[in-house]
């Protein structure tokens, strides 16, 4: 039958654009198996509060089990009247089971507290997986980095030519980031894996609802302290959209470098025929869509984050319709997140780079700062230093020659404290083994970086 489940004090039909514009099933039916596990749950505290009985309670357990049979094998019929997942639900079961459903529905059809349970299951599954998808891309990173040690390439800041470093260390660099997004995510979990459901719509249960019960059977790791807070905040919901953010920040770095080193001026690295695309017109062209797709996510879930906050803002408490438009963020957020984590993994682990024009790239005026610390070791102070190697940088663009062309002559001009053994610092190789101090580019450092990214990813 097509009764509403609020219809009650109704006496006119809805509009059906409203009904269209008021419904969420379009959307939360990804929910139908979080929806299915709470209910099980919420049966078996109803029939321990003596609810329902405990013939009723295998009925809708049964019941449950039949719906949750029909959604994995696509055969679920939705209905026009179908407001969402959890009347959708709901309907199906007074279908198979009436008089059980009955006893169920009073109790566990506070849609408010069933809809941010499943909103919090679903969510508490979707950061396992962003957090497998996470692990994968960084350990696809770090094998990387390990194998492609020794390959050094210019570093920058600003945009401009600054130091030697090792392709790695680059590598390394997002990796690190990344593994705080991890860490982040699991932090978030904290706060999503926490019971709501006993709530009601806003003053709690009036009846014997063994919400520690609940607890267990859902596998959450806490429960709400207060039922207005846990109907009416979404809270959980915009730190996922923050974390989202983030995690795209990183990413969207990651691949606007990627992106420089792969034109043809820098021709560092190439990217798999895999994960670019041609041209329509230009038959030359091999563009690196997947890199620029990745970028253009950060913006997109920047939007959601942004947007769902504005619904949120000036909301009065506890529940209101707004709250809805929480899904549409989360799932979209998660969806483009987790698309990026595995694009980007495909793009890393295929990638070629470009090892002899990347140790081409190099140049000798990357060593000036090389330069001034082989002042330094002579007891020049820093500051000082810095200045006698930026006047051989002049003198050497006033000849119009490199850096380690300026004879020694040319250098002691500068300063006194030069001697023949300044040849010592024209070597890209050695000059990156200087920084072997801990979060450095030499190799035994980038080596212990290494390890410690390995370590933290092998349980
Ligand atoms: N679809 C709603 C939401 O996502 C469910 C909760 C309230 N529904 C209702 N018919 N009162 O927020």
């Amino acid at each position: 039958d097509g009764a509403k489940l609020w219809g009650g004090r109704f006496a006119g039909d809805t509009d059906p654009i409203m009904k269209k514009f008021n419904a969420s099933i379009p959307f939360d039916q990804r929910m139908w198996d979080a929806d299915i596990r709470g209910s099980k749950a919420y049966a078996k505290a109803l029939e321990k509060a003596q609810l329902v009985s405990t013939k009723e309670m295998e009925q809708i357990l049964t019941g449950m089990d039949q719906i949750f049979e029909e959604w994995s094998t696509g055969v679920f019929l939705i209905k026009p009247e179908d407001e969402d997942i959890h009347t959708a639900n709901e309907r199906r079961l007074k279908s198979s089971c009436r008089e059980a459903a009955h006893g169920f529905e009073p109790l566990l059809f506070y849609l408010v507290n069933q809809v941010v349970t499943d909103m919090r299951l679903w969510l508490r599954d979707a950061i396992k997986t962003l957090t497998d998808n996470s692990l994968q891309l960084i350990s696809t990173m770090v094998e990387r980095a390990a194998v492609e040690i020794d390959v050094l390439f210019p570093g920058y800041t600003h945009m401009q030519r600054a130091q030697p470093i090792r392709w790695s260390h680059w590598i390394l660099s997002h990796a690190v980031a990344l593994s705080r997004d991890v860490e982040r995510l699991l932090e978030i979990k904290k706060r999503v894996n926490v019971l709501p459901l006993g709530s009601g719509a806003i003053a709690g249960t009036p009846f014997d609802i063994d919400r520690e019960l609940l607890r267990k059977e859902l596998g959450f790791d806490g429960i709400s302290l207060n039922s207005m807070d846990a109907t009416g905040q979404r809270d959980f919901i915009v730190e996922f959209l923050f974390w989202a953010s983030l995690c795209l920040i990183h990413l969207s770095k990651m691949a606007e470098d990627l992106m420089l080193y792969s034109t043809k001026e820098f021709s560092f690295i190439s990217l798999s025929d895999a994960y670019s695309t041609g041209s329509s017109l230009m038959p030359q062209k091999k563009n690196a869509d997947s890199l620029e797709l990745i970028r253009s996510k950060a913006g997109r879930v920047f939007g959601k984050c942004s947007g769902f906050m504005m619904t949120l803002k000036g909301l009065p408490s506890t529940y209101n319709k707004d709250l809805q438009e929480d899904k549409e963020a989360m799932f979209d957020c998660f969806d483009t997140v987790q698309a990026v984590l595995q694009v980007t993994t495909g793009v890393m682990s295929t990638l070629k780079i470009n090892q002899s024009v990347m140790e081409a790239a190099l140049s000798p005026d990357m060593l000036a700062t090389d330069l001034a610390y082989y002042l330094v070791r002579k007891g020049v102070p820093f500051r000082e230093a810095h200045g006698v190697s930026g006047k051989a940088v002049f003198a050497a663009e006033s000849q119009h020659i490199s850096l380690n062309q300026l004879t020694v002559e040319d250098l002691t001009a500068v300063s006194p404290l030069f001697g023949g053994d300044v040849s010592s610092v024209w070597d890209y190789r050695s000059s990156v083994e200087q920084y072997r101090a801990p979060g450095g580019t030499a190799k035994s450092s980038v080596a212990a970086q290494l390890q410690i990214k390995k370590l933290q990813f092998i349980e």
